[in-house]
C-alpha cells in the first residue's frame, strides 16, 4: 500500500523523511510473521504501529490485543497474559484463558515490555520461541500462533546491562527493530500537527480553528517538545479552550511551552531571549552533542577492540574501559532530564541567584513527588486507586513513577 494512504487509513500526519521510513519498515514486514520491537520517546504516536502490522497482515481478522504491561500488577501479569487453572492462586475461582489463549492466529501488542517482571520474561520468551505456553498452575502445554509487537520507550540495552531485562528475549523480540522519531527531529511536521489538532478541537468544542502568526510557528517549531505529539496535541488543546484570540502570537504561545522563559521577563531579556536560544536550549543541545559524541566514541573503541585485540591486555581492560563510557553516557543523560523536568528559570533581575531558582523550581516537582509517594502508601501500592484519589489517569501517574523513579 502507498505510504499516503496508510498515513491516511491510520490518521497519521507528517511527512518527515524518519517518519515515513518507520512506516515503511512497519508496511513491509506486516505479512510475515517477524516479532517488531519499536522504540521511541514517549508521546511519539508508537501505538499506531502495531496496527498498521496486524491490519496489513493476514492476521488482520484474528484478535488484536493490546496489553500495557506496565499497568498490570505484577502478582498477576502472568494470568493475564497466559491464564490460570481454577484454585491456583488465592482469588482464582474460575479458571481463566489468557491472552496468548484468546490471541491465537491474531497479535498482541505488549506495550511497554521493559516493565515485564524476569519471571514473566522467561515465559514469554518460550512461547516466541515454540508457540507453547502453561497456565499458571497447569502443567498442561498448550500451543498457539500468536504474532508480538513489542513497544518501549526506555533504553533496552541499558536495562540488559542493569539485570532488569532478558538479553536473549531482547533479541527474540527484535528481530525487527522500527525507530519512531522525537518530534524535535521531525521539525517540518510541527506545525502541519498543530494545524490538524487546531482543526479537530475547533470542531469539538464548536469554534474557528486556532491560527499562529509566523513568530509562534516558529517557536513551536524550534521548541524542545519533551512530551513529543502528545503534548503538541495537549497544547493545542489548552489553547483552544482558554484563548479567545484565536491567531496566536509567540508571546501568548510561550505561556503555555513549559521550559519557554514567561512573557513578563524584562525587556532588557525579553529582546535576547527572542533572537537567541535560551540557556536553557543551549544546556539541552551541549548535552545532546554530549551524549551524541560519547556514543559515538563508544562505537569507536568497540570497532578498536574487536579488529586489534592485541592493545588491550585482558578482558578486564576492555569491559572497565567500556563501563567508564556508559557511565559517562548516563550522567549525560541524567542531566539531560534534569533540564528536561526542571522548569525554566525565572531571570526576574540581573542579580538572580542560580542556586535558589534551580531550588525553588525543583521545590515543585520534590512535591508532586511527595503527593504520588503518599498517595501510594495510603493505597497499599494500587496505582489504579492511588491515581483516582490524585485525579490523574492510572497511565500518567505510571509515567511520573518511572519518571521520579519511585518504588511501587
Ligand atoms: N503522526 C501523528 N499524527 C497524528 N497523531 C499522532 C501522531 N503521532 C502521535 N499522535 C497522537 O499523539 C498521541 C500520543 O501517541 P501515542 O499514544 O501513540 O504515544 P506513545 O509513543 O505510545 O507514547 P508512550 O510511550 O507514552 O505510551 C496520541 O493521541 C496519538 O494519536
Ligand atoms: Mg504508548
Amino acid at each position: 500500500m502507498e505510504l499516503q494512504s496508510i498515513k491516511q487509513r491510520f490518521g497519521i500526519i507528517g511527512n518527515s523523511p524518519l517518519l515515513n521510513r518507520a512506516i515503511d519498515i512497519a508496511a513491509q514486514v506486516a505479512p510475515t510473521d517477524l516479532s517488531v520491537l519499536i522504540a521511541g520517546e514517549s508521546g511519539t504516536g508508537k501505538e499506531v504501529f502495531p496496527q498498521i502490522i496486524h491490519q496489513m497482515s493476514a492476521r488482520k481478522h484474528g484478535h488484536y490485543i493490546a496489553v500495557n504491561c506496565g499497568a498490570i500488577p505484577e502478582g498477576t501479569i502472568d494470568s493475564e497474559l497466559f491464564g490460570h487453572e481454577k484454585g491456583s492462586f488465592t482469588g482464582a475461582h474460575e479458571k481463566r484463558k489468557g491472552y496468548f489463549e484468546v490471541a491465537d492466529g491474531g497479535t498482541i501488542f505488549l506495550d511497554e515490555v521493559a516493565e515485564l517482571p524476569l519471571s514473566t520474561q522467561v515465559r514469554l520468551l518460550r512461547v516466541l520461541e515454540s508457540g507453547e505456553f502453561m497456565k499458571v498452575g497447569s502443567s498442561n502445554v498448550i500451543k498457539t500462533d500468536v504474532r508480538v509487537v513489542a513497544a518501549s520507550n526506555v533504553n533496552i540495552p541499558k536495562a540488559i546491562e542493569q539485570g532488569t531485562f532478558r538479553e536473549d528475549l531482547f533479541y527474540r523480540l527484535n528481530n525487527v527493530p522500527l525507530f519512531v522519531p522525537p518530534l524535535r527531529d521531525r521539525k517540518d511536521d510541527i506545525h502541519l500537527l498543530f494545524r490538524k489538532f487546531a482543526a479537530d478541537f475547533a470542531e469539538k468544542y464548536r469554534m474557528p480553528p486556532l491560527r499562529l502568526t509566523p513568530d509562534a510557528i516558529r517557536v513551536l517549531s524550534n521548541y524542545y517538545w519533551p512530551g513529543n505529539v502528545r503534548q503538541l496535541k495537549n497544547v493545542t488543546e489548552q489553547i483552544s479552550i482558554m484563548e479567545k484570540e484565536k491567531e496566536v502570537d509567540a508571546t501568548t504561545l510561550k505561556n503555555y511551552l513549559p521550559g519557554v522563559s514567561s512573557p513578563d521577563l524584562p525587556v532588557l531579556f525579553k529582546k535576547e531571549e527572542e533572537e537567541h536560544f535560551s540557556d536553557r536550549e543551549l544546556l539541552y543541545k551541549f548535552l545532546f552533542d554530549m551524549k551524541k559524541d560519547l556514543t559515538e566514541l563508544k562505537k569507536v573503541v568497540v570497532g578498536i577492540m574487536e579488529k586489534d585485540d592485541s592493545k588491550f591486555d585482558s578482558e578486564q581492560t576492555k569491559s572497565l574501559l567500556i563501563k567508564d563510557i556508559n557511565d559517562e553516557i548516563e550522567q549525560v543523560q541524567h542531566k539531560i532530564h534534569d533540564v528536561e523536568i526542571t522548569p525554566e528559570l525565572h531571570k526576574s533581575d540581573e542579580q538572580f541567584h542560580p542556586s535558589e531558582v534551580i531550588e525553588e523550581s525543583l521545590s515543585l516537582a520534590a512535591k508532586e513527588r511527595e503527593m504520588i509517594e503518599k498517595a501510594l502508601e495510603k493505597h497499599r501500592g494500587k496505582r489504579k486507586n492511588a491515581s483516582k484519589e490524585l485525579g490523574i489517569s492510572e497511565r500518567t501517574l505510571y509515567r511520573k513513577i518511572k519518571e521520579y523513579n519511585i518504588r511501587n
